[in-house]
């Protein structure tokens, strides 16, 4: 596949620098995108009908497209060396509109290079989650753009809309957005996300579970401009992750895959057999009596306040790969332990997983991790290379 290998070529810079063509040729062959026996032979090519190897042309004509682009730069002095210019390196590289590349398998899933709408759009299986933290609409975007507040009900509709016609009766569509974007030049938030849910309802027919709240007491000051020097506005500490469900009576959600441990407190309380006294409050709507809060059960149910710092080992890992690799760092990731918790919560074993908007597959790492079958998509290439490094047992394909 032409695309294959051109995705090679690139990685191959990338991960190599200034790398003679013939040691491109054998990381080729290493790597399966060429076969060793096509290196030598040879075809007659051209008017002149001169024999060449076919093979290989099509390897400088890769060469030649990413110099065009800006992406490939000869060494002087160098006959036939080449490496990474500046901007492959710290530039984003999108998919082109409706081509989706193969990126590397793992046992449970697959990554791929490709917008989601057309990633979804050739996905004909039963989902059971959609989950995603896609770009929230900043009023100065993070590398990787990101539409506006009021481009936003459209655009997560048209990237939802190939999942959701296949998500399984009771199916989970699960989306961690910002609760901080704010009217430009005002201290006003957006109604950005009230849109959304009335979209997502209106057009696509998810009906919403809960709005769980993620707390994240390490999250960077803000909003700057109107807590910090206006005042008027209160240090941001959560962000939303809004549940939607296809069918609430029979959602597959089930709080008991993500029992948390007792409290200290409560582990006292059951050891002594419950309450002891008689209450009750004023209305009479909650009663303790004798045994109250006595009955063993196997953890407490998580609440829909989910504490967890953004701090995460997986990630700091993550970091020190990406700089080895002279790649960008991806500017909004999630922690894994939170990224585990919704899966687990949200997809029974044995579901598919469906998660646009991969940025470094934490996601996709967390459905690995906890055995449900996933498949994966970023629009840009550098994430998807990076994101690959975090699955040790990966099989490269592109
Ligand atoms: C907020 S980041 C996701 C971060 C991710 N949760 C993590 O932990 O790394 C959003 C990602 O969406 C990707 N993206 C934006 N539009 C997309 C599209 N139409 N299809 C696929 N990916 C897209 C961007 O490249 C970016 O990496």
């Amino acid at each position: 596949m032409q695309l294959e290998l051109f995705h090679g070529v690139l990685k191959t810079y990338l991960d190599t620098p200034n790398l003679s063509n013939a040691a491109l040729y054998e990381q080729l062959v290493d790597g399966g995108l060429l076969i060793r026996h096509e290196l030598t032979e040879r075809a007659p090519i051209g008017r002149s009908a001169q024999h060449h190897s076919p093979a290989k042309r099509r390897v400088r004509w890769i060469q030649q497209t990413l110099r065009s682009m800006g992406l490939l730069e000869r060494m002087p002095e160098h006959r036939g060396v080449w490496k990474a210019t500046t901007k492959a390196k710290t530039e984003l590289t999108p998919a082109a509109p409706k081509v989706v590349m193969l990126g590397f398998s793992t046992e449970w899933g697959i990554g791929l290079w490709g917008n989601a709408e057309d990633v979804f759009a050739r996905i004909d299986e039963p989902i059971s989650l959609a989950i995603s933290s896609p770009p929230y609409p900043l009023n100065q975007p993070r590398a990787y753009g990101g539409p506006t507040a009021d481009q936003y009900s459209d655009w997560i509709c048209k990237l939802l809309e190939p999942i959701v016609k296949n998500l399984v009766p009771g199916g989970v569509v699960a989306l961690n957005v910002s609760n901080d974007i704010f009217v430009q030049g005002s201290p006003e938030r957006s109604t950005y996300r009230e849109e959304m849910v009335i979209a997502l309802n209106k057009r696509l027919g998810l009906k919403l579970m809960d709005q769980i709240i993620w707390h994240n007491k390490n999250k960077p000051p803000g909003p700057v401009a109107w807590a910090s020097k206006e005042r008027m506005q209160l240090g941001v500490a959560w962000e939303p992750v809004y549940w939607f469900c296809n069918e609430p009576r029979l959602c597959i959600a089930d709080n008991r895959r993500v029992l948390q441990p007792h409290t200290e407190a409560h582990k006292k309380l059951l050891a002594r057999g419950g309450e002891s006294r008689t209450a009750s409050n004023a209305d009479g709507a909650y009663r303790i009596k004798p045994g109250s809060y006595g009955k063993q059960t196997d953890g407490r149910i998580l609440r829909n306040l989910i504490d967890v710092s953004h701090n995460c080992p997986s990630q700091r890992d993550l970091r020190k790969v990406t700089d080895e690799l002279g790649l960008p760092r991806h500017g909004a990731v999630m922690p894994l332990k939170l990224a585990q918790m919704l899966v687990e919560f949200f997809c029974p074993p044995g579901g598919l997983i469906a998660i646009p908007c991969a940025g470094t597959f934490t996601l996709p790492l967390a459905a690995e991790l906890s055995q449900r079958r996933w498949v994966g998509t970023d629009k840009h290439l550098e994430y998807v290379h990076v994101g690959s490094h975090r699955f040790p047992d990966r099989v490269m394909t592109a």
